[in-house]
């Protein structure tokens, strides 16, 4: 207490005060529930490995670069493919290969079936109301349902052909456009492509691609930019932001507010922009017939739906169609302009099947070099590294060792996809590994960029098609070259991890 009394003295020592008292408080506190805490295993199984921290915080000063995907399969070289880490007060377990990961995924699924959001997430997710984060029970197997049945289902993928055509045939034109009107000019193809997904949504969701709108609730009209900005980009930075309470939860008592309101803000310009454009979109139901997008689905099926949840329902496919599968397809171009001789060698193949006709989504399954290129991206720059943290509610193992209840799981995708006992040569992009005798369908689960079990990636059937398409249709219109001097370096946006510039390519129109 000396230090305190001390420091009272002086008009500093009167501000830091109460702050040294809560300090010591809540040093005492801390180093009461470390010891209480400390695991021991009930099982004869051995303890998981621990990567070595420092007291209190553990390991999250070596993890503040934010690409912990790195980091985490750096790790794995010296404690092995299973190992823990202190994030604050909470025990994180990282699992870094295909074996461990399909055990946690399948075998011990019932021990890990559900989530643990950060502060943020819990406000941006509504408190697990999304088919991604809510935990393995009945809402999420209805939801599941309802997307899987309206949307991302092999049938329902056949009702949207029409939409994914448009897709693709609107990014050729606008591209042909962009070489017409400035033909020296290198193209930024992640801008194009990310706002035609997101329109796609949009006709998916709610049956038309808005241009802009007016928000009541904000009292200001949007242009189709702002619209984007609010559901889609803010949202994904505000995912992975931190509250340090997340790794403290015992000093939740002490406010955080500035924190607290910019997620807040989002969560409400986020709501406020879609009850307008749920308005709208009920307006246009209220003149067609039958159904035409998921919010008449939803509204006709879904009838113990709050109007909340519809909201969020919607939301979630908005935002999960136009991030991933533009950030594989902007990697696999990427990887392609750098290296002519596979690009050529993918143009030949469509040129064999497609001839002159323009490549159509019957053709795909006799293009296997344009599929191993797709598996080939989704293996060496996964979009999703890590798979939001899953959470251990009742004691289990993995890879042999005791995993106590209370852990959260990081599944570390990058790290299974660069393990050098399962991939030769894994920092190296080369298609042709899948194009081997040995290589079959199943390869694409071997990369695990989906996920696997009852929570795998519901989108893998759209996204797989549509970066299919977009990268052939593009392959076979344009010779592609990166400019100079681009940096080839990620971006951890969210829960994705992108090139940390978008790719900057020369495009020349083949004959
Ligand atoms: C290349 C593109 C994509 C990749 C790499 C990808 C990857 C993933 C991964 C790793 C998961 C987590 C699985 C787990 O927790 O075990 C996931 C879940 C999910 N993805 Fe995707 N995804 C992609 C595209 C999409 C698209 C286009 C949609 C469509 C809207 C989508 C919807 C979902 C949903 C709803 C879940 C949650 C499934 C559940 O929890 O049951 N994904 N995805």
């Amino acid at each position: 207490m000396d230090a305190v009394v001390n420091l009272q003295s002086t008009p500093v020592g009167t501000a830091l005060a109460p702050a040294v008292i809560i300090g010591g408080i809540s040093l005492f506190l801390i180093k009461k529930f470390v010891v209480d805490h400390k695991v021991k295993s009930p099982s004869n199984l051995p303890c998981l490995p621990e990567v070595p921290g420092l007291p209190l915080i553990g390991n999250l000063l070596q993890l503040k670069e934010k690409k912990p995907h790195k980091t985490f399969t750096k790790w794995a070289e010296t404690y092995g493919p299973v190992y823990s880490i202190k994030t604050g007060s909470s025990t994180m377990v990282v699992l870094n290969s295909n074996d461990v990961v399909k055990e946690a995924m399948v075998t011990r699924f019932p021990a890990i079936s559900t989530r643990k959001l950060s502060k943020a997430l819990k406000i941006l997710t509504a408190d697990k109301t999304m088919v991604a984060t809510s935990d393995y029970d009945e809402f999420h197997k209805t939801v599941k349902r309802h997307l899987l049945t309206h949307i991302l289902g092999p049938n329902a993928q056949k009702r949207h052909r029409n939409n994914r055509d448009t897709l693709i045939e609107n990014t050729s034109n606008q591209l042909h456009t962009l070489l017409k009107n400035h033909p020296l000019e290198s193209i930024n193809f992640r801008d194009l492509f990310e706002f035609g997904l997101f329109g796609f949504a949009m006709k998916q969701t709610l049956g038309e691609d808005v241009e802009s709108i007016y928000v009541d609730e904000l009292g200001t009209k949007m242009s189709r930019h702002d619209i984007f900005n609010c559901l889609v980009h803010d949202p994904m930075v505000g995912a992975i932001d931190v509250d340090w309470r997340d790794f403290f939860p015992y000093l939740k008592w002490i406010p955080n507010k500035s924190f607290e309101n910019k997620i807040e803000r989002m969560d409400i310009r986020r709501m406020a922009v879609m009850k307008s454009l749920v308005r709208r979109a009920r307006e246009l139901s209220a003149s067609r017939e039958g159904v035409q997008c998921y919010l008449d689905y939803l509204e006709s099926e879904g009838k113990t739906l709050s109007e909340s949840q519809i909201l969020m329902l919607l939301w979630e496919v908005i935002i999960e169609t136009s991030d991933t599968t533009v950030v594989a397809t902007e990697w696999a171009i990427y990887e392609l302009a750098k290296d002519s001789k596979r690009q050529e060698r993918l143009y030949e193949e469509i040129n064999r099947v497609c001839g002159s006709e323009k490549i159509t989504e019957e053709k795909l399954p006799q293009l296997p070099y344009l599929y191993a290129i797709f598996q080939e991206t989704l293996r060496m720059h996964s979009p999703v590294p890590i798979i939001p943290l899953r959470y251990v509610h009742e004691d289990t193992q993995l890879g042999g060792y005791f995993v106590p209840s209370g852990s959260e799981i990081a599944i570390n995708i990058y790290g299974c996809n660069m393990d050098k006992d399962v991939w030769e040569n894994p920092e190296q992009w080369n298609p042709e590994r899948f194009m081997d005798e040995k290589s079959d369908s199943m390869d694409l689960h071997k990369s695990m960029a989906f996920g696997g079990g009852k929570r795998v990636c519901a989108g893998a059937l759209e996204a797989m098609t549509i970066s299919r398409m977009a990268i052939g249709r593009l392959i076979q219109e344009f010779e592609w070259r990166v400019t100079d001097g681009q940096i080839e370096d990620v971006d951890t946006v969210g829960l994705t991890s992108r090139k940390l510039h978008p790719m900057m390519a020369i495009i020349k129109p083949r004959s």
